[in-house]
């Protein structure tokens, strides 16, 4: 069972409008965090719900995670300052996998789905990283990720910065050139349809980390249940233990 801990948080920044950058304390959760995990956070008072969070980074006692304001719960969380304690539980979901024979790994995300791939860009090390945001306001973490992948493209949808487009697009013309055996991919559902089907028309295996409503997380609830391509009782996973990463091809990919 997974512990519920109070944790402090020891670094607090907004690292673009509406965008925090919390680390908090906690030897235990530090210790245990795969990439592509996740917490559960209780917001505060605002709401009953916690609220899954992906992991952005762990390590030496801290773990560290970014967030959008996007509603009450989140806005409530932002409100916490340093030397605060957060309710956390923790870590929580099945992560990416790193397959010890895979030579050229790609990454991509949009959105707020770069953060859950730091800590994988860290530990791959050699990865081709495409990150891509809606415009150059909203551009965060390039200098981190540069320090740790082989490459970074970065690309906007308006132009205003980098590649000038939809970010799979970008992937996509690289591939053309470049050798790759896995994809990493985490952002905006039309973002993971497009990833899905240009790994899947290459032949590339790629791993999909989906975001989906939660209330439990922890495989008791239900809410955050998405279709596989199986059948019978195995048609329906849930995101929160079975996810939030899957193979491409374990998921179809609804609006
Ligand atoms: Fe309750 Fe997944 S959130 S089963």
């Amino acid at each position: 069972m997974k512990k519920v801990e109070n944790c402090r948080l020891i670094r607090k920044k907004e690292i673009a409008d509406g965008i925090f950058d919390f680390v908090i304390e906690s030897e235990d959760i530090a210790g245990e965090t795969q990439c592509g995990q996740f917490l559960h956070i209780n917001c505060g008072e605002s709401t009953f719900l916690r609220r899954p969070i992906s992991i952005c980074d762990a390590g030496n006692g801290e773990v560290r995670f970014i967030f959008e304001v996007k509603g009450k719960g989140t806005e409530e969380l932002a409100k916490k300052e340093v030397g605060d304690y957060i309710d956390v539980m923790g870590p929580l979901g099945h992560g990416f996998e790193i397959k010890s024979g895979v030579k050229n790994p790609v990454i991509i995300g949009g959105g707020i789905g770069v953060f859950p791939l730091y800590k994988l860009a860290r530990e791959l090390k050699t990865a081709d990283v495409f990150l891509g945001f809606r415009s150059k306001d909203r551009v965060v973490m390039e200098e981190e990720f540069e320090r740790t992948a082989k490459t970074v493209i970065v690309g906007t949808d308006d132009g205003s910065y980098g590649y000038n487009g939809y970010i799979a697009s970008a992937m996509e013309q690289y591939l053309s050139f470049h050798d790759c055996d896995m994809i990493y991919s985490c952002g905006p559902m039309p973002m993971l349809k497009a990833v899905k089907k240009i790994a899947e028309d290459r032949g590339i295996r790629c791993q999909i980390s989906l975001e989906q409503r939660m209330g439990c997380g922890i495989g008791a609830c239900l809410v955050c249940s998405c279709e596989t391509n199986k059948e019978g009782s195995d048609k329906y996973a849930k995101v929160c233990t079975n996810g939030p990463v899957f193979y491409s091809e374990e998921v179809t990919l609804n609006d």
